[in-house]
């Protein structure tokens, strides 16, 4: 069960905003409603988001996230549809029941995140706990707890002001991770961060997820940033929802020309991870066998390059075609093994980006290994290039070293026409904690 789902939601503001629904249904364009006074802010949006993942809802600014999230912890009523929070349809609920399961199960993150500025950076990061009436022994504890965990530690004491914007923005989250909800829905959370820090929060929330098991609704306008957090991305486009699925899914398979235009800029040696391109080994060898079971492997599947693994499947080395054949004709009994010691292997959620000079300088294929450093898969020089859609005269076979170095990706036309928002949006949001 889906711990947060969006069933056809739609919110329009205007005056008597369902007859909106109604026109949308019956194929009345969202520009003829914005003439008549109506502005459909988010249309027919559906979707399921399960315990544990970060979901990320992506669009230009304008494009209806802020309305949605709204939506998805009540802030704002549906004007049609229904969320559902871990079985409970929100529109069901009412005053008391509402705020309780608010408190209790969801927390937002804003983009300006406002710090009460004559509380300390504890009050401010227990602000929620106070709210729920917990005593201040505890609710001190708790918050301190947060901030640690997001690199605050032993700055309770001191006032906003006297830290960096993105250290506050820290606290923001530290206040959202000590209410203890399930759930968070984090707006643009870092969209006013300079380059650096927004990076170093980025890593900090995949972190924090995994620790703390939380699920999240993230919204970005930003693309990349969309790509590194979303375990499954939903494209927004004027109100609606135009394509769900994770990064690969979006980068490779665009369900419409929109969605294409939007990725084709994106640099995917950041965000195609090692495991989306590798391939299974074609055949495997036991450490413990000989050049000829090598040999015989070799020819049957035409390899260049042979894996060769121990028993519990973590590597041991590689074997070519070559010494293979020359260890066979020496009749030598022990195999030719390039030692995994001497190779480069990658984790299968590396970033393409990050294999570039692995790949130039190696003749063998890259092994790829899963979490229990086992092997998952191998990429294949020519792979790995043409995933990066770095183009290159060579094929298949023993590309030297020397060949030229690989840039990552090739330059993409740029201007295709969308400006990118800066993050500042001009409607201001009232970001009063909740
Ligand atoms: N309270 C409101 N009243 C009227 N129109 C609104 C209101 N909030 C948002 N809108 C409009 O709804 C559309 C979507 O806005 P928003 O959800 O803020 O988009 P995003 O967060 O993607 O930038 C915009 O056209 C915006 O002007
Ligand atoms: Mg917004």
């Amino acid at each position: 069960m889906p711990i947060l789902a969006a069933e056809h939601l739609y919110k329009i503001f205007g005056r008597r905003p369902h007859r909106g629904v109604e026109a949308l249904q019956r194929g009345v364009t969202r520009d003829e409603l914005r003439a008549d006074g109506l502005t459909p802010a988010v249309i027919d949006a559906s979707f399921e988001v399960q315990a544990g993942e970060i979901f990320v809802v992506m669009g230009l600014s304008g494009s209806g996230k802020s309305t949605l999230i709204r939506m998805m912890n009540g802030l704002h009523p549906a004007t049609s549809g229904e969320v559902v929070i871990a079985g409970q349809r929100l529109s069901t609920l009412k005053g008391e029941a509402l705020r309780r399961l608010r408190r209790e199960r969801i927390d937002m993150v804003f983009q300006h995140f406002a710090l009460l500025p004559h509380q300390t950076v504890g009050q401010n990061a227990a602000y929620a706990l106070k709210v729920q009436g917990m005593n201040r022994a505890d609710r001190e504890e708790k918050a301190e707890r947060a901030l640690q965990m997001v690199g605050l530690g032993g700055w309770g004491d001191h006032l906003p002001g006297e830290l960096s914007g993105g250290m506050q923005q820290r606290v923001g989250l530290a206040r959202a991770l000590a209410a203890e909800t399930d759930i968070m829905l984090m707006d643009e959370a870092f969209s006013a961060l300079d380059p650096l820090i927004r990076r170093e929060m980025q890593d900090q929330l995949v972190d924090l997820q995994q620790r703390l098991d939380k699920t999240i609704l993230f919204i970005t306008h930003d693309l990349n940033e969309a790509m590194r957090l979303g375990d499954r991305i939903a494209m927004m486009r004027d109100g609606r929802i135009v394509q769900i699925g994770t990064a690969e899914q979006i980068l490779n398979d665009p369900s419409t020309n929109y969605v294409a235009q939007f990725v084709q800029d994106v640099d995917r040696s950041k965000v195609l991870a090692a495991g989306a391109v590798m391939e299974p080994p074609v055949a495997v060898l036991g450490a413990d066998q000989g050049p000829h079971a090598a040999h015989k492997l070799i020819r049957e599947h035409q390899l260049q390059h042979l894996m060769v693994v121990h028993r519990d499947r973590r590597p041991a080395g590689v074997v070519s075609a070559e010494d293979v054949a020359a260890a066979v004709a020496s009749q030598a009994q022990t195999l030719p093994l390039v030692p995994v010691a001497q190779l480069r292997t990658v984790d299968e959620n590396v970033p393409l980006g990050e294999l570039l000079t692995d790949a130039a300088q190696q003749r063998e294929p890259l092994m790829v290994l899963d979490r229990d450093g086992r092997l998952a898969g191998v990429i294949h020089q020519v792979t790995l290039l043409s995933a990066l859609g770095t183009r290159r005269e060579s094929t298949r076979g023993s590309t030297p070293a020397s060949a030229s170095a690989p840039t990552g990706h090739e330059p993409t036309g740029h201007g295709s026409g969308r400006s990118e928002p800066d993050g500042h949006e001009p409607t201001a949001h009232q970001e009063v904690p909740v």
